[in-house]
């Protein structure tokens, strides 16, 4: 497990190779699989490929633009009906599903969606308009995946900082 959440990074450039059905299938399990507040699996999943869709999710804020290059988007959506922890539930389901594209060779990164303002106004409310996402449903974030076109450096255990953990009571 460790060795998946060194490689992991926040990649931005992906191949034109497409990502295989049962590859996404995997990343897909691998979300619902998370841990959700009381069980509720209030998350809901749209698979954006379209190239006009893509670019169109790309200009939600200046931090998406390179989403339209990756071969297929996963839009997490979140049925705020079910489930009353929206930030932590698609926050961590976001991860499983960083961490599964990871471990089948693919890259991905977390683009804000929720609380942030892009070229055509609030970014959530732009993006529900545009995938025709109902009242009552909410977006955390987005998830584009593809073949790295690159290799960041994986974590090394530079980044461990003793300084940082504290034991039995902060400044231990
Ligand atoms: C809550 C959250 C929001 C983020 N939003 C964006 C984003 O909108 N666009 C982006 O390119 N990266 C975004 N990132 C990725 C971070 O920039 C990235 O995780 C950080 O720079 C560390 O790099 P690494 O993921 O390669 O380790 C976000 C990450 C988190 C956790």
């Amino acid at each position: 497990m460790i060795e998946v959440i060194r490689k992991r990074r926040s990649i931005r450039a992906y191949l034109s190779r497409e990502v295989e059905e049962e590859k996404l299938k995997e990343i897909l399990k691998a979300a619902m699989f998370a841990p959700t507040s009381w069980g509720r699996r209030p998350w809901e999943f749209i698979i954006v490929k379209d190239p006009k869709t893509k670019t169109a999710l790309s200009e939600a804020t200046p931090y998406a633009t390179f989403v339209k290059n990756a071969p297929v988007v996963i839009v997490i959506v979140y049925d705020t009906t079910k489930g009353r922890r929206f930030k932590e539930d698609s926050s961590i389901c976001a991860e499983h599903i960083h961490l599964e594209a990871v471990n089948q060779g693919l890259g991905s990164c977390f683009v804000q969606i929720a609380d942030a303002e892009g070229p055509h106004g609030n970014a959530e409310a732009y993006v529900k308009e545009l995938l025709g996402v109902p009242e009552g449903y909410r977006i955390q974030c987005m998830m584009p995946i593809g073949y790295p076109a690159h290799q960041l450096p994986e974590h090394s255990d530079t980044e461990y900082d003793e300084s940082k953990i504290h034991r039995e009571r902060f400044g231990g």
